[in-house]
């Protein structure tokens, strides 16, 4: 795919892998529509590629919200990558349901509901792209991780069953990326916890190299379905690693 002048959606643009995805994005030239929850860090991030952008502060654990959101769309998009996602490693006593709920509306329900809207009202050009970031924890159970598994999973199933819908018509197409760890904000240990982490030998992805891989996926024309990148080996022997 070529991104000069194309349209392209993230969300959770303002994460550590959507930022990665917008900067790459906006070196292709394509037009962005930046969404994800916090209005300061969307301005930060436009202003960082020249406010050249749209952007939407949208709280994706607002269903009707979203909904209302997809149901505006009006434009013809190229490109959709989601981004947006939190992490919640806890035993299955200590999850409450708002978490549970909150991690299923914003890595998932979102995701459908926008996808919906677009598929519903043709709202994708010729050779669309449909992009998830799931997870190897969308792969390999994992204790002390049962809800942010059960959400991945759940997306990598919605993501490649759509890709199998859509097959025969060839429009628009679906690709997930089941990533392993990256060093971001994301879940609830602290960057530099992480970073510590990799000296003891812990193996990360950097953002950028992320963002970079994705890229270079995307303009991929004979891309696959799910590309499964893990910094380290994975082994399923070793269920806690990711
Ligand atoms: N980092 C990893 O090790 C890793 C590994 C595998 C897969 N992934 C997946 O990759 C994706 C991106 O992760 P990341 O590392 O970039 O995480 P991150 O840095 O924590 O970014 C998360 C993004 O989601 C957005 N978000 C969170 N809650 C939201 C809400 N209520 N409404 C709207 N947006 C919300 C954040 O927006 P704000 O900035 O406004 O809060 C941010 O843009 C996630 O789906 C994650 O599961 C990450």
């Amino acid at each position: 795919m070529n991104l000069k002048n194309k349209t392209a959606v993230i969300i959770g643009a303002t994460g550590g892998i959507g930022s990665e995805v917008a900067k790459s994005l906006d070196k292709e030239g394509a037009d962005l529509i930046l969404i994800s929850k916090t209005l300061d860090k969307l301005s930060n991030l436009n202003n960082l590629l020249g406010k050249k952008h749209e952007t939407h502060a949208l709280d994706l654990t607002n269903q009707k919200k979203v909904e209302e959101y997809a149901k505006s769309f009006s434009k013809k998009i190229d490109l959709f990558v989601n981004c947006a996602g939190i992490g919640v490693y806890k035993q299955i006593e200590e999850i409450s349901l708002d978490e549970w709920n909150d991690t299923f509306n914003i890595g998932l329900t979102s995701t459908f509901l926008i996808i919906r809207e677009i598929i519903k009202n043709k709202l994708y050009a010729e050779n669309a792209l449909f992009v998830n970031i799931g997870s190897g924890m969308g792969v390999i159970p994992s204790a002390g991780r049962s809800l942010y598994c059960a959400s991945k999973f759940a997306l990598r199933g919605f993501a490649l069953s759509l890709a199998e819908e859509f097959k025969r018509v060839g429009n628009p197409k679906f690709c997930l990326i089941t990533l392993g760890s990256t060093l971001t904000e994301f879940g609830p240990m602290t960057l530099e916890e992480k970073k510590k982490d990799m000296e003891s030998g812990k193996a990360y992805f950097t953002p950028e190299w992320v963002g970079n891989k994705l890229m270079e996926i995307i303009k991929d024309d004979n891309r696959e379905v799910e590309y499964v990148l893990y910094p380290s080996d994975y082994g399923f022997g070793d269920r806690n690693t990711p």
